[in-house]
């Protein structure tokens, strides 16, 4: 019986092959490929639509652990899988992948935020969230106010009653103050505000956020995750699913989808994040403290030494530390010989977005009254993969330069 009612399919089969149009087949096609194929890599889902069963199954809802797969922007396997690793690694409650890490930090923004709201963010802030928060929030009737980031508990000053967020970012971007982390937690929940780190410079490793009260954080996967500098992604992952159905339902809203090209990239480059993390750190760690041994140096704004606000800060609450830091020029040095100093460099390259494996520098102007009077003389360094002899080398020669230009 199973045998004719297979003779019969095959029939079937083999005329609706031969009845169909070749234009259909480009589209409906019985095209057969060997199953049972086994390898290391996570396969690339594309797709924006996704089928249903039947037409009752059929539904857009965004929460894909709940309903199943409804649609490409939700996510697809290899986007969520990006998430779930991301989620792991930060021990939080769910990740939402974003395109870029600033797309993460205006979505927190919007799904936690409403007219009427206060925010707080450090003032050493990554700049963009900066420009968010005054150029958007500020039009759409959010009050926003900026900290000293070393404030720690003393934030509670810093309170209105319509106080809903606090921003965190530590170290900060540029300047590398260390935050008292749980102070400030502590301080906002008494006060019933929620709390936002920007985690992107621990890569989500070194520094527990979720252990030390923080209710979301955010990443750009751009930096470390992805970690060749040919992709941009943004992770938020939060603490419970309360946090996450506010975030999901903005989520669809805003539209906001990851490529999962990207996200496949970021799966591979996370496979060898440990290796490049510990190399980073130790070269970052070897030039720092070779640049705190030298003249033209008045201060190394790395994490890890005594001369960076809130170094106990890290010795308590971080695991390790990462390849970015700044360096800070005597008084001195005038603008022109710092940009000479880093247009010497060779194997430093001038670019903003560190976390891949070439080193890089870049320089900041540190004009504002509320911030550290750096001025011009403040640079940043990354440290890639080359060499660190190598790269204390090219240092060495770039600082005799403008030892040599200055008489
Ligand atoms: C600390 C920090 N947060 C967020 C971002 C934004 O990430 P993306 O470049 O992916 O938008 C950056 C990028 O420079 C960053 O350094």
């Amino acid at each position: 019986m199973a045998n004719k009612d297979d003779q019969q399919a095959k029939n079937l089969h083999n005329k609706n092959q031969h009845s169909k149009d070749w234009k259909t087949k480009l589209i409906h096609s019985d095209a057969e490929v060997p199953q049972g194929f086994h390898s290391l890599a996570t396969p690339v889902y594309r797709g924006s639509t996704v089928l249903f069963d039947e037409a009752a199954a059929a539904n857009d809802h965004w929460n894909q652990h709940e309903v199943g797969y409804t649609y490409g922007l939700y996510g697809t396997p290899t986007t969520l899988e990006l998430a779930a690793k991301v989620c792991e690694l930060e021990r939080g409650f769910r990740t939402i992948i974003t395109p870029g890490g600033q797309a993460a930090i205006s979505f927190i923004h919007l799904a936690l935020l409403q007219s009427g709201d206060h925010v707080l963010l450090p003032e050493s802030i990554y700049g963009p969230n900066r420009m968010f928060s005054n150029g958007v929030l500020r039009r759409f009737g959010v009050e926003v106010g900026y900290y000293p980031p070393g404030a720690g508990a003393a934030i509670k000053n810093e309170f209105r009653s319509n106080t809903r967020l606090v921003w965190c970012e530590s170290p900060g971007s540029i300047t590398m103050e260390v935050q008292d982390i749980p102070a400030i937690t502590q301080a906002a929940h008494a006060h019933g505000a929620l709390t936002v780190l920007d985690n992107t410079w621990s890569a989500g490793i070194y520094l527990d956020a979720f252990a030390h009260g923080i209710d979301v954080t955010m990443q750009a996967l751009t930096k470390y995750v992805g970690g060749h500098s040919d992709l941009l992604l943004g992770s938020v992952t939060v603490r419970d699913q309360g946090i996450f159905e506010r975030l999901g339902e903005m989520h669809q809203t805003l539209g906001f989808a990851a490529s999962p090209d990207d996200c496949s990239l970021a799966l591979r480059g996370m496979k060898t994040m440990a290796v490049r993390l510990r190399a980073v750190e130790q070269a970052a760690l070897a030039l720092a403290q070779w640049l705190s041994g030298r003249p033209e140096i008045e201060l190394v704004l790395h994490p890890a030494l005594p001369s960076c606000p809130g170094h106990e800060l890290w010795k308590r609450d971080f695991t390790g530390a990462s390849g970015l830091f700044s360096i800070v020029f005597r008084p001195q040095y005038s603008k022109e010989q710092v940009l000479a100093f880093i247009d010497a460099l060779r194997l430093f390259k001038i670019g903003y977005s560190w976390g891949g494996v070439t080193s890089l520098v870049m320089t900041y102007d540190m004009q504002s009254p509320k911030r550290p009077a750096y001025g011009s003389r403040l640079v940043r360094l990354y440290t890639g993969l080359e060499a660190i002899e190598d790269l204390i080398a090219d240092v060495e020669q770039a600082l005799g330069r403008l030892t040599t230009d200055q008489h």
